[in-house]
């Protein structure tokens, strides 16, 4: 056995050319989805302040963003909607609209962008009053059957827009089943089911329901999403999903589950996302911020992490700036 000092590792990291030789290269922009929201109004590019450098955005502004999102040479979107306050309701129904506010943006959006590709988060949680993602039983107790009927008419509604991928983010039990069967009813055969397979009960969620207006009124979503003590039912949720027809799966957040990721690529040919949530931007630039440490080289390193683990689809609120982060 050849042993120190012999062996020295040091041989193989000893220039940028021979690392970058043994090394995985950062994943590329088409790798990428960007999460963006919408919302109602003209003539608005509103500032988020608990993610800054992301905004909410009327329809008529989605060109500035979309366009700078190309330039990086990423090519999808992941779309949010922000329903005017007084359409939420105890069911969510406005969700289902077709005039609704995710519905007119994918509108715009297949028009003037022809090859963008249009990923629409599913869920109630920003038109119910009460913030749950679906119509309530009792207290603090979502009505899962009637939530996965009311996701099925938004995942029709966003599929009739033009939405080529769907994701319902909502943790029902049965929604990937229920939304699969409604879109191949509907006619939308080839409308991608994304699933939010694995999505943990997670404290990384706060900057985006700041962003969303979509925080519960009260309790928690302890009861539907995963247990984040939980290794066992983290696997079975993804794997139930992909038995009931999901196309691609999904782990959210990312970085602080970076064993389930690993885990799901060894088990699952599904194409694997990560979701790299809002928590998780807004703490490297808190940081950064406070002179603790250099933004682009902790994104680089928690991207290549991300890649690393096994996911092969990263939705990232870093996509919008691709080039400087990661060229
Ligand atoms: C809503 C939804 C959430 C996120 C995506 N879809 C928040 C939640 O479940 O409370 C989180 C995204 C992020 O934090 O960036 N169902
Ligand atoms: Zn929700």
């Amino acid at each position: 056995m050849t042993t120190f000092p012999q062996t020295r590792l040091r041989r193989l990291r000893q220039s940028p050319q021979i690392r970058q030789m043994m090394g995985t290269p950062l994943p590329g922009p088409e790798r990428f989805i960007w999460p963006i929201f919408v919302r109602t109004g003209t003539n608005i590019k509103e500032p988020i302040d608990s993610m800054p450098g992301q905004y909410r955005w009327s329809i008529d502004r989605l060109p500035e963003a979309i366009d700078t999102l190309l330039a990086q040479g990423v090519n999808s979107v992941l779309i949010f909607g922000l329903p005017d306050l007084d359409s939420k309701s105890s069911d969510g129904i406005a969700a289902t609209f077709d005039d609704g506010i995710v519905q007119q943006a994918v509108l715009t959006l297949t028009q003037h962008y022809p090859e963008l590709m249009i990923f629409t988060d599913v869920c109630l949680c920003a038109y119910t009053s009460h913030g749950h993602c679906g119509p309530l039983s009792g207290v603090g107790q979502v009505d899962n059957d009637e939530a996965n009927l009311l996701l099925t008419k938004v995942a029709i509604s966003h599929a009739n827009a033009g939405a080529h991928a769907v994701a319902p983010s909502a943790m029902m039990d049965g929604q990937i089943a229920a939304l699969r069967n409604g879109l191949d009813s509907a006619g939308f055969q080839n409308t991608i089911l994304m699933s939010y397979s694995t999505k943990f009960a997670s404290a990384m969620y706060g900057p985006f329901r700041d962003a969303e207006q979509s925080s519960p009124q009260d309790g928690d979503r302890k009861g539907y999403q995963a247990d984040y003590s939980n290794l066992k039912q983290a696997m079975r949720e993804s794997v139930l999903d992909e038995d009931e027809g999901a196309d691609i799966l999904m782990v959210k957040p990312s970085l602080f589950y970076l064993d389930i990721v690993a885990r799901l690529s060894e088990i699952t040919n599904l194409p694997l996302a990560v979701y790299n949530v809002s928590g998780e931007y807004s703490m490297l630039i808190a940081t950064a911020d406070r002179g603790w440490g250099d933004l682009r080289d902790m994104v680089q390193e928690s991207t290549a992490a991300l890649a690393r683990s096994g996911a092969d689809i990263i939705i990232s609120y870093w996509a919008d700036r691709y080039k400087e982060m990661f060229t």
